[in-house]
């Protein structure tokens, strides 16, 4: 997606440690604040949960485990299972499987799911999944936005910034777009953007539409209540340079609404999301807030069940400069993680994972 601005999202308030170091792809975090988070600054504790970067922090082995994929269907009426307050979040899945990283829900008041907020104040709202998915279906019913400048999403987005996506731009309500990333990198010559029409079922603002992620090793395809309407292929993505640009990581589930149409906003985005917000808009006035409405999210997983493995780590890169990732039982909670004699061994709790057979991958046993 179009970036968030940093001016929201960089300077969040994580507990457990002062962001005193920045980390990019030129310099890493130092060993005293080792995880890099996902936003460029370096600490303990929580910034080593979801979105930590494990090629940027002091070894890949920092950032605590990317908790494994569980298939599970959540509907929003109940919120049981969502911390509210995500910097209350320790890395426990067992009490958690969503998480708001920014901004707040409202119920529906018509009992159809949870509405994510924007206020001029609150920057936009953020739903993130504690857990990632590592190649598997996504399907999220939803209500999308319709004011313009206001974007609504609904994506897949790894450690590395690999990211998959559905975008609701400003108020064209009858169109879906998709895109995808490989390490953060749009491909627009080959337009990896490409926006469909939600041809049935109705405008996409009053009517709950089905929108589909089926991300396998080899494929993704987006579908649109049942109909696919876009089909990737892995090797379509290979590239000039040898590599395919293809997303490979394992991926937080996102849904958002956001402020595109805003001053600190680049002209593109503000063009791309139908121009600058109305604050005045009537619906602003009457509910005190934009919304979009998420119905459910219903996740199956590719990989096997091995209820041993805790989560996804990185292991560095493959000779093609594609990161690599295996699995660990490592704990993914900050207190429950390894002492640091056992952690400084890093990969000796890694499996062996010959059994998932990625051609891209090798993985490298201790
Ligand atoms: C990375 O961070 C360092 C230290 O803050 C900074 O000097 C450098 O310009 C940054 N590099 C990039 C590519 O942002
Ligand atoms: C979330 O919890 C933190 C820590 O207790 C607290 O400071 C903050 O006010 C809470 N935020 C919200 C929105 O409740
Ligand atoms: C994790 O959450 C479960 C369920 O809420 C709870 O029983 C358990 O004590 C928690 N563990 C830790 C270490 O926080
Ligand atoms: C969207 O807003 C623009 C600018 O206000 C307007 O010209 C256009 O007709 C609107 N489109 C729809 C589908 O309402
Ligand atoms: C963009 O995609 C095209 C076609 O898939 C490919 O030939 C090209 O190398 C890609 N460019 C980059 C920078 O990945
Ligand atoms: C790993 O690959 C990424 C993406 O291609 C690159 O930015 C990074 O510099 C590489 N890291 C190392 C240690 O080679
Ligand atoms: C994690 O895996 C290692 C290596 O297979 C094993 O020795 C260890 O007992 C496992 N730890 C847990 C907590 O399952």
């Amino acid at each position: 997606m179009r970036r968030w601005s940093v001016a929201f999202l960089g300077l969040l308030a994580l507990p457990g440690a002062l962001a005193v170091y920045t980390c990019n792809s030129t310099s890493a975090c130092p060993q005293s604040a080792p995880c890099c988070s996902e936003y460029g600054f370096c600490g303990t504790d929580s910034y080593c949960l979801g979105g930590c970067e494990p090629l940027y922090s002091y070894t890949e082995t920092s950032c605590l485990p990317e908790p494994v994929c569980e298939s599970n269907a959540w509907q929003f009426t109940d919120l049981s299972r969502v911390q509210t307050n995500g910097t209350l979040y320790n890395g426990n899945v067992t009490a958690y499987d969503w998480l708001v990283t920014k901004g707040s829900l409202e119920l529906d008041p018509d009992g159809n799911g949870v509405r994510l907020i924007l206020t001029e104040d609150n920057g936009g709202t953020l739903l993130s999944s504690t857990r990632y998915v590592h190649y598997g279906k996504i399907e999220f019913v939803l209500e999308t936005t319709k004011w313009s400048g206001v974007v609504t999403a609904a994506i897949t987005m790894s450690d590395v910034k690999d990211e998959i996506d559905w975008e609701f731009v400003g108020n064209e309500t009858t169109s879906a777009q998709t895109n995808y990333y490989f390490l953060g990198q749009a491909n627009y010559s080959a337009t990896a953007g490409e926006t469909y029409q939600v041809t049935s079922g109705g405008d996409t603002s009053q009517n709950f539409h089905t929108y589909t992620l089926d991300w396998q090793e080899d494929y993704l395809t987006w579908s649109i209540d049942g109909n696919s309407v876009r089909t990737l292929t892995k090797a379509d993505t290979m590239a000039s340079d040898g590599q395919y640009k293809y997303p490979s990581t394992p991926s937080r589930v996102q849904i958002s609404i956001w402020p595109a149409g805003i001053d600190s906003s680049a002209q593109g985005t503000i063009e791309w999301a139908g121009g600058m917000i109305d604050w005045t808009d009537a619906d602003y006035i009457a509910h005190g807030y934009f919304y979009n409405t998420l119905q459910s999210v219903t996740i199956t997983c590719a990989d096997t069940d091995d209820s041993s493995i805790t989560g996804y780590q990185y292991t560095g890169n493959d000779s093609s400069n594609v990161p690599v990732v295996g699995f660990t039982n490592r704990s993914t909670i900050i207190s429950g993680a390894l002492p640091a004699s056992v952690a400084s061994v890093g990969l000796a709790g890694l499996f062996s994972v010959a059994a998932v057979a990625l051609p891209w991958v090798t993985w490298s046993l201790f």
